[in-house]
């Protein structure tokens, strides 16, 4: 199976990217054909500073490859250096419907959220559709605040193919159900524009002052609580044994539930999950004539691919003469 996804170098990776979208993707590196992508034009949208979005593809490059991504096991590339991108943007601008734009709700949000309202920003998820159509993608693993942009994706192939004949797959969404929506320290979707984030290289200090701040709410240890609605609960839940959980299941319905013990526990699992992780980044940021060679080789195997259907493209719809 194709398996494609992406991620915007836009700040410090977290916690909800890597349950929603990285550690499926590494999954499947030994099974499937699997693209992996650091979307800078994407991150153009919200990021102005020329060295922060520099920096942060070759860190977003490091943190893939930290936590697991061989190179050699899949195509991982970013995105700008495969400009076919761009040309079928425009070309399936062309065909996108404004109201099935308009009705996206990430452009709104952001807006909301103060990223200025650029052309870009509204015509992202025609960009997003390029990236998946362009590698006739099959499956597409993403959280669940992508749903909407796989249905753009999705509706633009089918209607290319209906107009001018069959040329693209139609991508699937690859949703977790389990780990959807990762809740951040206030219980919001974990997410950078949120500042509610557990980055996932974050050590020390910085990162116990972070785990002490989940929100959670002021019921007495010893009198029971709904796990479901526990913030910390849920974040526990994703780094925490089966058996550990029950237990800990058992003492927030029968009382005994200490938040500050807790979140003690949380902390050090994740420093036993992300520890060896953490020290291969910082060596390969040391080499970065090694992440760029390695980004290099992806943006070839990755253009190879692109050539064929932009071709195709180009050829179905009259630029060919
Ligand atoms: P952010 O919201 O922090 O800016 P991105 O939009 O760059 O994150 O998301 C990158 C990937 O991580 C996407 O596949 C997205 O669906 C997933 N993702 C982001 N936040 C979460 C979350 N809180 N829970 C689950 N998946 C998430
Ligand atoms: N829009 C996605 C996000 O913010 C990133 C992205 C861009 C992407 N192109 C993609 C994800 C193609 C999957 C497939 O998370």
């Amino acid at each position: 199976m194709k398996i494609l996804s992406g991620i915007q170098p836009s700040g410090q990776l977290h916690i909800g990217n890597y349950f929603g979208m990285m550690q499926t993707m590494i999954a499947h590196m030994e099974s499937d054909e699997l693209y992996v992508f650091i979307v800078d034009l994407h991150a153009l949208t919200s990021v102005r500073e020329r060295d922060k979005l520099a920096n942060g593809t070759l860190e977003a490059a490091a943190d893939f490859l930290a936590l697991g991504l061989d190179p050699d096991k899949c195509t991982f590339w970013v995105q700008s250096d495969v400009p076919e991108v761009c040309e079928l943007t425009w070309v399936l601008s062309t065909l996108a419907p404004m109201g099935l734009i308009e009705r996206c709700h990430s452009y709104k949000d952001k807006v909301a959220k103060g990223i200025a309202a650029s052309h870009g920003l509204f015509s992202y998820p025609v960009l997003m559709a390029a990236d998946i159509l362009l590698y006739q993608a099959e499956r597409v693993p993403v959280g669940k605040d992508q749903k909407q942009h796989l249905e753009v994706a999705r509706d633009l192939a089918i209607k290319f193919n209906n107009e001018y004949g069959q040329t693209f797959v139609v991508p699937e969404p690859a949703i977790d159900e389990s780990t959807a929506i990762v809740p951040g320290l206030d219980g919001q979707k974990m997410s950078k524009s949120y500042g509610n984030t557990i980055p996932i290289f974050m050590e020390g200090k910085e990162l116990k002052k972070r785990v002490m701040a989940i929100e959670t709410d002021a019921t007495p240890v010893d009198a029971p609580k709904d796990p479901d609605k526990c913030n910390l609960y849920k974040i526990m839940k994703l780094f925490a044994s089966k058996e550990r959980m029950a237990e800990i299941h058992g003492l927030y319905v029968g009382g005994g539930a200490a938040y500050g013990y807790l979140k003690l526990e949380l902390l050090e699992l994740l420093n036993e999950k992300f520890g060896a992780a953490r020290k291969k980044k910082a060596e390969l940021l040391g080499d970065p004539a090694m992440l760029r060679a390695i980004l290099g080789k992806g943006r070839d195997k990755a253009r190879e691919k692109a050539i064929v259907t932009l071709d195709l493209v180009r050829d179905r719809v009259g630029l060919k003469y």
